[in-house]
């Protein structure tokens, strides 16, 4: 077979060269032959937030953003939220292949058994304000993790990573539950194994007196739906940042902590925070056409509006707008329903949004659904960093299993000064920038 290949004359200095392209890509590194002299460093690409580089070969999760498409490990999202948990999604993603019975089984047992957190965890939990984003203390804690067990700084032996594994994907509902107390002045409460994730999750957020905590198996079944579409996202903001972290081998705990950092932001999951604070300030239907005439007009964004892969409509926003009709059947509708659908309504009729592929993203609807469920806005992010650990512990092991993957170090065109002169203080002019 003819391997296809990529011609390239190099004007500088009129040689040609042919570049191997495999899987409709060049490798960057065939770019440094390309020298204008023996002592040049070779040609390099440049290319800021990595819109046209792919940094890993990956089998985990497939996406189409022209069409509209996700799939994990080759399953497509809508059958996935339609019959599958989110543990045995958690399986998939991890493992490769969708578990039978008895693993299933095994693999719930494991994660049930290891949601139990550290009586210590309490300790960090209290030294927070009682208004500290949970977002932060979700962070913190999962980093402190770290001191519990020391052991998992051994990545490179399988069991032990598989075990903090468990220990991460069993422990996040544990520590998020426990920074909504928190924030509440509640007291914790410790999982119970009787019941199943989602269910044990609403049972340590809202369990008060009763003696055993029954959850509402409609909105159960919504939140675990929830948690299967944010599981994975390929190579987003805070994967890459987990694969970066972790090709320091540094351990899983920090990893993952770091992860989660990147996903606080307003432009990634934070963005579900940000969509009800604007559906707040817009506050009626009426008044949605003179807030996308501001948006336009160059005054902030349309949070849980575009993306950087979807370039149509988002395959799980779809699944979303479904479960918030499930989840609205038990808790009544939620009046911001109506301003976010005359929203999407007016904004996929505009030039502005049409021509530039801008449409709901996953952030969009999800926060209605949870604040319908009784969370708090401070809460939306913590909520999707609970499954989308699970994507990136995946990711993790895939990177330090690939024979490829090093430690994670672009490189940089210097733009500032060099080889400066050196002046005394006394001689220095006023430069007034720290003012
Ligand atoms: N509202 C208004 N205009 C927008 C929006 C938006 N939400 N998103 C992009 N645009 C505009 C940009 O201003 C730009 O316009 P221009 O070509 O006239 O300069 C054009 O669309 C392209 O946008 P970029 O910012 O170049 O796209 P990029 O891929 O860098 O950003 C991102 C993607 C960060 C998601 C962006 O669309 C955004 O900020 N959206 C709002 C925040 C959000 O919802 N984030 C969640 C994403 S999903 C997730 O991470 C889980």
């Amino acid at each position: 077979m003819t391997q296809d290949t990529l011609k390239i004359t190099d004007s500088r200095t009129n040689l040609t060269y042919t570049l191997p392209v495999d899987k409709g890509t060049v490798r960057a590194l065939d770019l440094r032959q390309m020298k204008t002299s023996p002592n040049d460093f070779g040609l390099m690409t440049y290319d800021p937030a990595f819109m046209n580089t792919a940094s890993c070969q990956s089998t985990i999760t497939f996406i189409d953003g022209d069409r509209g498409i996700l799939e994990y490990r080759g399953y497509p999202i809508e059958v996935l939220a339609e019959h599958c948990t989110f543990l045995e999604v958690a399986y998939l993603l991890l493992f490769g292949e969708l578990p039978n019975e008895t693993e299933l089984k095994d693999w719930v047992y494991e994660i049930t058994h290891h949601t139990m957190l550290h009586e210590n965890t309490k300790k960090f939990m209290e030294g927070f304000r009682h208004d500290a984003h949970p977002m932060a203390m979700l962070v913190s804690t999962v980093a402190a993790l770290a001191t519990i067990y020391p052991e998992a700084r051994n990545i490179h032996d399988p069991a032990n990573r598989l075990l903090q594994i468990k220990r991460l994907i069993g422990k996040m509902p544990s520590i998020a539950a426990m920074s909504y107390r928190h924030s509440l002045g509640f007291p914790y409460v410790y999982p119970d194994n009787d019941l199943n994730y989602a269910e044990n999750f609403m049972n340590m957020l809202w369990k008060m007196v009763e003696p055993k905590y029954v959850a509402n198996p409609v909105l159960a079944r919504a939140l675990d739906t929830l948690f299967i579409l944010h599981a994975d996202h390929e190579q987003n903001c805070s994967t890459s940042t987990m694969r970066a972290v972790g090709s320091s081998h540094a351990d899983p705990y920090l990893a993952t902590a770091a992860a989660a950092a990147a996903l606080s932001g307003p432009l990634h999951g934070g963005a579900n925070e940000e969509v009800l604070k604007m559906l707040d300030e817009i506050g009626s239907k009426q008044n949605v056409s003179g807030y996308i005439k501001k948006v336009k007009e160059g005054h902030g964004k349309l949070m849980g509006f575009g993306h950087r892969v979807y370039k149509n409509y988002d395959p799980r926003a779809k699944i979303i707008k479904w479960t918030a009709e499930q989840v609205f059947a038990i808790t009544g509708c939620n009046p911001k329903l109506d301003i976010a659908l005359e929203l999407e309504r007016i904004a996929l009729e505009d030039d502005y949004f049409v021509t530039r592929k801008l449409y709901p993203n996953v952030d969009f609807y999800s926060g209605i659904i949870y604040q319908a469920m009784g969370f708090k806005p401070e809460m939306f992010t913590v909520l999707f960093a609970i499954p989308r650990t699970v994507g990136w512990l995946a990711q993790w092991q895939e990177m330090l299993t690939d024979p490829e993957q090093k430690i994670a170090r672009p490189r940089q065109i210097y733009t500032g000064h060099r080889s400066r002169r050196f002046l005394p203080i006394e001689k220095r002019a006023l430069v007034g920038i720290a003012d």
